[in-house]
């Protein structure tokens, strides 16, 4: 059903490198239903799936989705254990699976404030899928960009008064070091389901040339067919980086 999609998406050039998502609509698919929210978190599971498979496919090598904010922590303390208890279910379901697909699953995110359950759980499966070279799956868990760069900076600030880095030396390249995702290139899009226009601190260093998708589907709905339709979208656009068109 999908081979259509993958073949013009194949033909047209080049597939983004890394992908990054914004899996939102979740709380309304399950209100749509007349479900409580944590039964739309558990049908974005699926997606999930749906989207490995998809970049597995697709060639695309790094896929870096928002599973839970830092400002989610906000959230009533129902829906939170229910999350946190579905990136158990998550992580227990899938462990096997994604190693077997030589899937790299990493965790980025101030990891202090997550249970001993889920701090177990996350252990495991990055331990457990340590080596996989077939795609890098970034799970943002308690994630806040704002709170990655001051933490950057904080760790440059910190090397440069123990002496080991002069001021002089600090760039664009320094501070993306000291980033989460210092080992990956920069998203090339920025995929937001459900048809908010935001970025939602999420990525905000590693956004700046990103080309975004926003769709109207909800996450649970979204399958590796939008995903290609949105590789194939952006493989239409023109990525100029600042300059002019050739
Ligand atoms: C946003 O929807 C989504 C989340 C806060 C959680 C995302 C989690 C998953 C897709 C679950 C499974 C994934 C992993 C990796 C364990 P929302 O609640 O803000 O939706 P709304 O805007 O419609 O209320």
């Amino acid at each position: 059903m999908t081979n259509d999609l993958l073949q013009q998406l194949r033909v047209h050039g080049a597939v983004p490198a890394h992908v990054a998502i914004i899996m939102d609509g979740n709380g309304r698919w399950a209100k749509g239903r007349a479900l409580p929210r944590p039964l739309g978190h558990h049908a974005g599971m699926k997606s999930v799936r749906e989207v490995v498979e998809g970049c597995l496919e697709a060639g695309v090598g790094v896929l870096t989705l928002f599973a839970f904010s830092q400002d989610n922590w906000k959230r009533p303390a129902g829906e939170i254990e229910a999350l946190m208890k579905l990136l158990e279910e998550y992580i227990a379901k899938e462990a096997n699976e994604l190693r077997a697909q030589g899937v790299a699953v990493r965790i980025l995110g101030h990891l202090d404030p997550l249970g001993p359950g889920a701090r177990n759980a996350v252990d495991r499966i990055v331990a457990e899928t340590a080596g996989g070279q077939s795609l890098a799956l970034n799970l943002c868990i308690s994630y806040s960009a704002r709170a990655e760069i001051a933490r950057a900076a904080r760790l440059l600030a910190e090397s440069a008064a123990a002496g080991r880095l002069d001021p002089r030396d600090i760039d664009e390249d320094a501070v993306g070091r000291m980033l989460y995702t210092a080992e990956w290139p920069d998203p090339d899009l920025l995929i937001r389901t459900s048809g908010e226009m935001r970025i939602s601190n999420f990525l905000l260093w590693q956004l700046a040339y990103a080309e975004l998708y926003v769709t109207p589907v909800l996450w649970p709905d979204f399958t590796r067919r939008h995903l290609f339709e949105a590789i194939v979208e952006f493989q239409r656009r023109d990525r100029r980086f600042g300059r002019v068109s050739v």
